[in-house]
């Protein structure tokens, strides 16, 4: 499908989603976040793919939040349906079977800060600015951010960056456990297409299981998802990928997964 507001490209087992709106530095219009919603949909429907890798055009902007023109003008049913529709696009993402890799390329401020956070690892780079700063403009966030921030960093701190609204650097990011890893500028798409293709060489069953236990687990009780680890973990013996998997090491020699 032809898409006006993202690019989407694959290399491999690798999908690759570009936020293509650099003069408003990749800003999240009504357009943008159903298009993405909809790359994620006809990604997953590749079943060559394993992994994606969302990013934003150009080299100033992740992603600088929702756009602030078209939510200037929301009516309060509005913003609830932009907002709902922000949250589906994250969604979308975070129960997807594809791993998400997010390459932090600038700005990822307010919605850009809630699709990362949705993605499963975050790599960005050195001059890479990141925060929730809606609260500069009278709001909070809209797209998960008051939800999935604390999650990921605490309450103490989540509600510091909440509350403050500042924009936290990329090695700041990284040493609160907002980011993953960081790299020079211009080494991050490198970076980030070698951990791509690392984890593309996995069992796609088990990518997409660790995904799985990792998001439902965190949200309940440790005795229920104790007892989902078990469930998965012993469907996992009726593949093939397992018996490949653990013959391979017996023999000495590197496994080839299938994926069944
Ligand atoms: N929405 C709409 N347009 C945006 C935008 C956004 N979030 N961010 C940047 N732009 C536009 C600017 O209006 C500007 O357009 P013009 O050239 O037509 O004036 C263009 O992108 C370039 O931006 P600047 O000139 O401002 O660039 P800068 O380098 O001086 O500053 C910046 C960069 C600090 C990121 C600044 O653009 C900025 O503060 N942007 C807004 C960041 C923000 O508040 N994001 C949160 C949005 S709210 C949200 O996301 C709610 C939610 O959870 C759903």
């Amino acid at each position: 499908m032809a898409y006006n507001n993202i690019i989407v490209e694959k290399k491999g087992k690798i999908g690759i989603i570009k936020i293509n709106r650099p003069k408003v530095l990749n800003a999240l219009n009504i357009e943008t976040i159903k298009e993405i919603t909809q790359s994620v949909g006809d990604l997953e429907q590749d079943q060559k793919l394993q992994v994606a890798i969302i990013t934003g055009e150009g080299d100033k902007a992740f992603i600088a939040g929702a756009d602030i023109a078209t939510m200037a003008k929301m009516t309060p049913l509005e913003a609830k349906e932009f907002s709902e529709l922000g949250h589906n696009m994250l969604k979308k993402i975070e129960n997807s079977r594809l791993i998400f890799i997010a390459a932090v390329n600038g700005y990822a401020l307010g919605g850009g800060c809630e699709t990362f956070m949705a993605c499963d690892i975050v790599f960005a780079g050195k001059s890479a600015k990141i925060g929730q700063p809606e609260i500069n403009l009278g709001v909070h966030p809209g797209f998960g951010g008051t939800q999935r921030l604390p999650r990921l960093v605490g309450r103490m701190k989540a509600k510091e960056i909440l509350l403050t609204g500042r924009n936290l650097s990329a090695d700041e990011a990284q040493s609160v456990g907002l980011v993953n890893k960081v790299f020079e500028d211009e080494k991050l798409t490198e970076e980030v297409e070698k951990l791509a293709n690392q984890i593309a060489g996995k069992s796609s069953i088990q990518t997409s299981f660790i995904k799985e236990l990792v998001n439902k687990g965190i949200d309940i009780d440790l005795n229920n998802a104790n007892a989902l680890e078990i469930s998965y973990f012993s469907s996992s013996f009726s593949t093939y990928d397992q018996k490949e998997g653990m013959k391979a090491f017996l023999e000495k020699r590197k496994p080839t997964f299938k994926g069944k």
